[in-house]
């Protein structure tokens, strides 16, 4: 049982320790800090086993989605610290933040991530068929629909620089 709080600014080096310790690398916990420098956070949230050490965190990035225009959020990347994998901290962050997403106004969350993980929350292959992205075509790249037709036209979709 973990507690899921927004994190504040104080808890950014632990942010970057966990991203980076459960990626093995530092690319995704860069991501993350890009991200933030653009200001194009949507829900971020960090998961506690304790009120002083966090072991997991999650990022939903704001995407722009100008024709036709939609609210669409990027889930990722997800960390769970390495000695707390497979507990159901990753789904709880997962859920809680796409709940958030929904409350916010997104008509959809997009992901690249392994297939086997997000069709649990809703996630598909199917629902990206519309989406032309640098990450179109990859078996990687999955959406779920928050709105009923969110992802039922054809629409582009542009990756903070963050991204790579
Ligand atoms: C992926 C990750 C966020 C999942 O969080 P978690 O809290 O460990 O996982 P949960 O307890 O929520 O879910 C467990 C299920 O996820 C799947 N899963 C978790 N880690 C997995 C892995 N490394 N490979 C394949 N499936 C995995 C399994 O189906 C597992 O179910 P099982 O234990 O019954 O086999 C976490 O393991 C992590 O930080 N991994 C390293 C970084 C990473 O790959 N992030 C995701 C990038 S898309």
């Amino acid at each position: 049982v973990v507690k899921i709080t927004a994190p504040r600014d104080p808890d950014r080096a632990a942010i970057r320790r966990i991203v980076a310790a459960a990626f093995g690398r530092d690319d995704e916990a860069d991501i993350v800090e890009g991200v933030r420098a653009e200001g194009a956070i949507l829900v971020e949230l960090a998961a506690w086993k304790t009120p002083r050490r966090m072991v997991g965190h999650v990022l939903f990035t704001r995407m722009r989605c100008p024709d036709p225009r939609r609210r669409i959020a990027a889930l990722g990347p997800v960390a769970v610290t390495p000695t707390v994998q497979r507990l159901g901290v990753g789904q709880a962050l997962c859920r809680r933040g796409i709940d958030l997403c929904r409350a916010l106004g997104a008509e959809a969350v997009v992901v690249l991530g392994h297939p086997d993980y997000y069709p649990r929350f809703g996630f598909s292959a199917e629902a990206v068929r519309m989406i032309e992205s640098p990450f179109s075509g990859n078996p990687a790249f999955m959406a779920l629909a928050l709105k009923p037709g969110a992802l039922d036209e054809p629409l582009k979709l542009d990756y903070p620089a963050a991204f790579g």
